[in-house]
């Protein structure tokens, strides 16, 4: 069955390599992905290594995507980076809203809204980050955390701006863990997600790339992708070995 949309994989190393690290790892997932057809690949280094990766990356098929972003473009901001500086160093998408920056660096609804609209106005995609945590899944909140980060995160974007946004569904308590949400609870939530964004925008809606995060591996990404909302995955721990990455990829974008 043809694929409603191309999958996405994105590999977000975190705080993981030397630039020379990042430089092998890059061609090794560059090498490792060039008989792929059927998906769109990236990679997330460090701020540190975005330059050096992005040019040996350039002009073959796998995009470079930063971590994170400011949503100012310039001024009295000790240590933080614009999204137009990431176009300068040739990333193409940013990763907002992660998990990681909402609950270790104290990152709101309001900051993720205002980098991914900078992000989007610089001409960046940006990877939006929603999920909820393992108290409010078991507290039955998951729906109502996912509609109030996506709500938030989307707000006074136009129909434009909302129709380049990607979106990585990650519950929190799968991701690093080694527990992947089932295929079937990615799918309700996937689905909640494409259904709460057709009520704005219907076209959007059935186009927009949902993205898995948490604990994806080569051995669940096929399950997790045979849900028809699961558009590609977000990877972690298991981007860090180009080995598995590309496994990742293969395995995805064939099931
Ligand atoms: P993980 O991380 O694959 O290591 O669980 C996913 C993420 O944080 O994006």
């Amino acid at each position: 069955m043809a694929r409603a949309r191309r999958p996405l994989f994105c590999g977000n190393w975190k705080l993981n390599g030397s630039i020379a690290e990042s430089l092998a790892l890059a061609s090794d997932v560059r090498n490792g992905v060039s008989t792929v057809r059927d998906a769109d690949v990236s990679v997330a280094p460090s701020f540190t290594a975005l330059y050096a990766v992005a040019k040996r990356l350039e002009d073959g098929p796998v995009g470079v995507a930063a971590q994170d972003c400011f949503w100012d473009e310039k001024g009295a901001f000790t240590g933080e980076v614009a999204p137009s500086q990431l176009v300068d160093v040739g990333c193409k998408q940013v990763i907002v809203g992660h998990s990681e920056r909402r609950q270790l660096f104290g990152e709101l609804d309001a900051a993720v809204n205002l980098k991914a609209r900078a992000a989007l106005g610089a001409g960046l995609v940006p990877i939006i980050c929603i999920g909820e945590t393992l108290a409010e899944r078991d507290a039955g909140e998951t729906l109502g955390r996912v509609q109030a980060q996506l709500d938030a995160a989307l707000a006074e974007m136009s129909g434009d701006e909302l129709a380049r946004v990607v979106i990585a569904y990650e519950p929190v308590w799968a991701i690093g863990t080694g527990r992947n949400a089932t295929p079937a609870q990615a799918q309700e939530v996937h689905h909640f997600i494409r259904t709460r964004v057709a009520i704005r925008a219907p076209e959007v809606a059935a186009k927009l790339r949902i993205l898995y995060g948490g604990s994806v591996k080569p051995d669940n990404v096929r399950a997790l992708m045979a849900e028809p909302d699961v558009d590609g995955g977000l990877v972690g721990g298991a981007s860090l070995s180009a080995e598995s990455f590309v496994r990742i990829v293969k395995e995805g974008s064939a099931a």
